[in-house]
Order: C-alpha cells, then sequence, then structure tokens
C-alpha cells in the first residue's frame, strides 16, 4: 500500500509539471523592465549640467559663456592666488613659478608653466576653475576664471595687457608647447576592444 507521504510527493510533483508546462519561458528582462533596487532617480539635464563642466583642449569645446580681462584678472590674482603662488604668480610659499620656462624644454633644465607647458589655453580654464584657489576650488564665477587665466597668460607674455578672455578669445591662443608633446606610439597604445576572435597586438605581448 502507498503511504501517504509518497501520495503526497507523487501528487505535488505532478502539480509542478503542470505549473511549469502552463507558464511560457520568460524572455530575457530588457534593462527598464528590470525591477532594480529601487535606488536613485532619474538626474534631470540641468541638475547634470553643474558637473558637466568638461573643457576640450585643442578647440576649448564646453568652455561656458562669460569674459575677463587681465586687469580684472589681477584684482582677483592677488586676492585669491597670490598668497600661495606669489605676486605676479612668481612663485610663492606653496608653489614655484607659473610664469617663464617658455623654451626651457630644449635644455636640461626644464622649468614647467602652464606658459611654457600647456599645449592650449583652454586647460588653464579648466584646471582653474576645478581646482583653484586650492582652499576654496569651485569657489570662484566663470568670469573670474577666465579673468584670472587671462592674466596668467598676459605674465607669461602670451596675451596682450588689454586682452579680453572669452571662449573664442581662450581657445585662440597659441601656446608655445602647442607641439611640443609626441604621441607616443608603442603597440599597446593602439589595443582596441576586442571580446572574440582578437588578434594579437603586432609586435606587442
Ligand atoms: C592655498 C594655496 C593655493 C591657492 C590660494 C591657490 N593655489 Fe593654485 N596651486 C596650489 C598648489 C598646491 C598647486 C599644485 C597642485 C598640484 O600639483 O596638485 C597649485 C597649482 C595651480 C596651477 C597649476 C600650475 C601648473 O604648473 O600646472 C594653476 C594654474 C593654479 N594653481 C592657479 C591658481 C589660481 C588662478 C589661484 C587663485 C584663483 C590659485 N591657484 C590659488 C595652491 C594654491
Amino acid at each position: 500500500m502507498q503511504s501517504p507521504k509518497a501520495a503526497f510527493v507523487r501528487a505535488a510533483t505532478a502539480a509542478a509539471a503542470v505549473a511549469l508546462a502552463a507558464c511560457t519561458l520568460p524572455t530575457a528582462p530588457t534593462e527598464q523592465a528590470r525591477p532594480g533596487p529601487g535606488l536613485g532617480k532619474p538626474i534631470a539635464e540641468t541638475d547634470l549640467a553643474a558637473w558637466n563642466v568638461d573643457v576640450r583642449g585643442p578647440d576649448g569645446l564646453g568652455l561656458p559663456a562669460g569674459s575677463g580681462s587681465v586687469a580684472a584678472g589681477k584684482t582677483v590674482f592677488d586676492a585669491q592666488c597670490a598668497s600661495c603662488h606669489g605676486a605676479a604668480a612668481a612663485g610663492g610659499p606653496v608653489f614655484g613659478p607659473m610664469v617663464g620656462g617658455i623654451g626651457s624644454f630644449k635644455t636640461d633644465k626644464r622649468v614647467l608653466t602652464p606658459g611654457s607647458m600647456y599645449p592650449y589655453a583652454p586647460i588653464l580654464f579648466d584646471y582653474v576653475r576645478r581646482a583653484m584657489p586650492m582652499n576654496a576650488p569651485q569657489s570662484m564665477s566663470n568670469d573670474d576664471v577666465y579673468a584670472v587665466s587671462g592674466y596668467i597668460l598676459h605674465l607669461n607674455g602670451l596675451v596682450p595687457v588689454d586682452a579680453v578672455m572669452t571662449a573664442a578669445t581662450l581657445a585662440a591662443v597659441q601656446m608655445p608647447n602647442r607641439n611640443g608633446f609626441i604621441v607616443d606610439d608603442r603597440p599597446d597604445t593602439k589595443a582596441v576592444r576586442c571580446m572574440s576572435g582578437c588578434v594579437p597586438i603586432a609586435g606587442g605581448r
């Protein structure tokens, strides 16, 4: 005689088989359909704008509206930068000179400054806007960043004393080291993403 337990197991197995047959195989859920942990919310473009501050070096794409003169930049610099960088950016208690050194890369006494090193002037704006003054980064208006960038460029002899920096004028500054960087031509720098059937890098590992 069949035990009550065995009968239960048989019945349960049959029920499970019916249930399996009844359901169609689910299709893979799409990214949106997946329930997820329920954290976060979509971000609005306007909220993203404050973080989206990339500036492209060669043409200044992404530079914001605004402007600042060299004269206004001197006022900003004296008030907010000179304590660390020294008067006229000649070097102070916290950082060395940000002026001069142009052409020094051809000697054994390289002097790295924004004037001698940066290949594109928009890099100066981008760096200062993100990081300076070091004790209060991102506290300056875009106009003040344009102005103080213009002042540093002027101290380096790269724009005249009456220059007014804007997105257009900043991107147009010809930096002396523009062509001073060489492209790294080692084979492993040319690697492209590959997930299957990948060809070994020529001359590489
Ligand atoms: C509290 C000190 C301090 C103040 C104030 C300050 N800086 Fe700096 N600054 C630094 C230090 C330290 C560095 C080097 C940071 C590093 O290398 O990571 C630096 C680096 C820089 C550089 C990069 C130099 C290079 O050789 O690439 C620039 C440009 C610059 N500062 C501009 C400014 C401007 C403009 C102001 C004022 C608005 C300012 N700094 C205020 C401390 C300061």
